[in-house]
């Protein structure tokens, strides 16, 4: 059997800053060794278990977005002070800044955007393809050359259906601005904590999965509700619709990349996430398997 992933111990690690943006109490840490590694670590606040926990839907999401061929932030399980959670590994190449998708959305609309906004008012699929005009694609991304900062970012669409990531609101997505003038990409996609059917209880898991109208309306809760008017619809519907909005080409790239992550690899990767529970292992893989089957259906 593959060897589970390691918990990194950052006890030792300096303190560069506490993290304004996002909603709980984080830390900028750097490594000791040489090369220094940066990184945010998201202590474990919501939920602390093996059953509903905030670092191992971070984990196994991110391990999910690289075999899926999405860029996205380097997670590592870790251990501060005593204190359970994840280290996100810093995206910003040295002297590049992110730029949250809220600051790019309010200069596309020329209002402020706020990305707390219930309705999400401006938070549209068409916008974000606007806002996005002239960006690349992220540092990081292994698929054709040809691609834009919006195709990937439909990828990111597909990512979110496939782990039902409910979270996108335009503070959960960036692009990166380096020193030079056209230095301008998509940022490598963060903040998947909200994943994975993350906040249920494992009594939970086991009733939604034994019965068939439970775990049908299950799915259909995973709505992309963080996009203007889309709080009912289904991420999965919501996908569709951003491959909708690309090439054909790109649109076939994202379905066979879908096609192409089988449920065999979803387990093996959930069998190598530690301090999680079997029951929350099992229902990430059904989860991602119905979801992987409703985006090749549709
Ligand atoms: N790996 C990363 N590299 C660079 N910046 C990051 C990274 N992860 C998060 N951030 C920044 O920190 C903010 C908070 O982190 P996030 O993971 O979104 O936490 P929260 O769950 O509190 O929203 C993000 O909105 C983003 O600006
Ligand atoms: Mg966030």
């Amino acid at each position: 059997m593959a060897e589970s992933f390691p918990i990194v111990d950052v006890t030792d690690w300096s303190v560069d800053l506490y993290e304004a943006d996002g909603s709980e109490e984080k830390l900028w840490l750097s490594s000791g060794e040489q090369p220094c590694r940066r990184a945010l670590f998201k202590p474990n606040t919501r939920n602390d278990t093996a059953e509903k926990a905030d670092h191992w839907p971070e984990k196994l999401a991110s391990e999910v977005a690289a075999l899926f061929g999405v860029p996205r932030a380097d997670i590592d399980l870790a251990i501060r002070s005593g204190r359970r959670g994840c280290v996100s590994y810093d995206v910003r190449p040295e002297g590049w800044q992110l730029q949250p998708g809220f600051l790019l959305l309010s200069t596309y609309l020329g209002e402020i955007h706020d990305p707390m906004d219930k309705r999400h008012a401006g938070h549209t699929l068409d916008n974000v393809r606007g806002a996005l005009h002239g960006f690349g694609r992220p540092p990081g991304f292994g698929g054709p050359a040809a691609f834009d900062a919006f195709d990937v970012f439909a990828g990111y669409t597909v990512l979110d259906a496939l782990i039902a990531n409910r979270d996108r609101h335009p503070a959960n997505w960036a692009v990166l601005i380096g020193p030079e003038r056209d230095h301008s990409l998509l940022c490598p996609s963060y903040d998947h904590a909200t994943s994975l059917g993350f906040s249920l209880t494992d009594a939970d898991r086991r009733r939604i999965l034994g019965g068939s109208r439970d775990w049908e309306a299950f799915l259909r809760k995973g709505t992309a509700w963080r996009f203007e008017g889309c709080r009912k619809v289904p991420l999965t519907d919501f996908a569709r619709h951003a491959l909708g909005l690309v090439s054909a080409s790109v649109r076939e790239y994202w379905l066979d990349r879908v096609a192409a992550c089988e449920k065999a690899h979803f387990a093996a990767l959930a069998a190598r996430v530690p301090e999680m529970s079997e029951a929350a292992r099992t229902f990430a893989v059904e989860l991602m398997d119905a979801n992987r089957r409703r985006l090749l259906d549709g």
